[in-house]
């Protein structure tokens, strides 16, 4: 079992050096909070969505009606939750917030909407995974905010009509190929997130820098700022394990210095890649010519880089793990180590 253990904390070590994932982690989730801004004059970059929703809140504020319902898709971190909190803020109105895999009955979206009061704001995140019911009930509710209840069964059942406030529907997706087309044409203002600028990013910096008390010179955030992928939400991750750094190793302050050190330690280089990212850069040069290669192709060659480095770096009676023994992978399945614990075969040791 030692082994075993000892193995399954490795790769959470190796799991966990991609340190440049942007999608959110424990260790995001204990700063959000704090550095969330809370108004829009807070909000750095996306200056486009920015102007066009400043509008659309101006006029509804105006005709004391409520907003039309916003989509925002694009990848992870970039501010799409923030924004949410921010409209509400600016409207003035309650913000409600769900998610599309949390709700799995079109009875408890009904509750929900009924509970709205007029002018607020539902926030219904990954809602490319609401399901087709459910997703139903939302179709007469952000067209005539209205629900239809069904009462009774059989030949007896009848459809009653439910009046809803006027409220807003705010959705937000990475996916959002895959909304369905009567759910995204009811969509009033779609928005797509762009990645950030290195100057945006060093604002975003020196702005959470301020609230978490970390002294920072400016080189050391646009050091920081290079490195973070179009990010926010790597911005401040990898802000807040340099102040660590700096303060074990350094006497706090971040410097250009500092910021370098922590994040080549971090294996995060110049351009904000990682072993992981040089590693597909490098087998698409070395290995394919300098590409293009198929997705299939590239995860082909990743599923034996992987069986390789465990059974290699394994003792004996760990080789199974390169495949042969593993009765219960279906073919062409990814060998990961996790499911590598999970098939372990009964009555063997490591
Ligand atoms: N424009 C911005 N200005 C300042 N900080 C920002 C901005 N956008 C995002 N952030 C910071 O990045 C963090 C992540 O943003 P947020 O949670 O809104 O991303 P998201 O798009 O909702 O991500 P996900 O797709 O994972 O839900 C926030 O906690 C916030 O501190
Ligand atoms: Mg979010």
């Amino acid at each position: 079992m030692q082994p075993m253990r000892k193995w399954a904390e490795k790769y959470t070590l190796i799991n966990d050096r991609r340190s440049v994932r942007t999608d959110i982690t424990e260790e995001d989730k204990k700063i959000e909070g704090t550095l969330r801004p809370k108004r829009m004059e807070g909000y750095i970059g996306q200056k486009k969505i920015r102007d066009s929703l400043a509008i659309s809140i101006k006029a509804a504020r105006q005709r004391g009606d409520s907003l039309d319902h916003i989509l925002f898709y694009g990848p992870p971190g970039l501010g799409k939750t923030t924004l949410s909190g921010i409209i509400a803020n600016e409207m003035g109105v309650s913000l409600k917030v769900t998610s599309g895999p949390a709700i799995e009955k079109p009875g408890e979206m009904a509750a929900i909407l009924n509970g709205l009061k007029e002018g607020d704001i539902l926030f219904v995140d990954e809602i490319h995974r609401l399901n087709k019911q459910v997703e139903e009930v939302l179709y007469p509710a952000m067209e005539d905010f209205a629900i239809d209840i069904l009462i009774g069964k059989g030949a007896a059942a009848k459809s009653i009509r439910l009046n809803l406030p006027r409220f807003t529907l705010v959705g937000a997706t990475t996916r959002a190929g895959l909304l369905s087309a009567p759910l995204r044409d009811r969509f009033g203002e779609i928005h797509r997130m762009e990645f950030y600028s290195i100057e945006d990013l060093r604002q975003i910096i020196m702005n959470s820098a301020k609230v978490l008390r970390v002294p920072i010179e400016e080189a050391g955030a646009e050091e920081m700022a290079r490195r973070s992928r179009g990010t926010p939400r790597l911005a401040n991750r990898i802000l807040k394990r340099v102040r660590d750094y700096a303060q074990v190793m350094g006497d706090g302050v971040i410097t250009r210095e500092i910021a370098d050190t922590a994040l080549n330690l971090m294996e995060v280089d110049r351009m904000g890649l990682d072993r992981a990212d040089r590693n597909y850069l490098n087998m698409l040069i070395d290995n394919f010519g300098g590409g293009p290669a198929g997705l299939d192709t590239l995860a082909e060659w990743q599923r034996k880089q992987l069986t390789g480095i465990w059974a290699g770096s394994s003792r004996a009676g760990w080789i199974w793990i390169n495949g042969s023994e593993a009765g219960t992978r279906q073919a062409g399945q990814t060998w990961t180590p996790e499911e590598t614990v999970r098939y372990r075969p009964a009555g063997r040791r490591a």
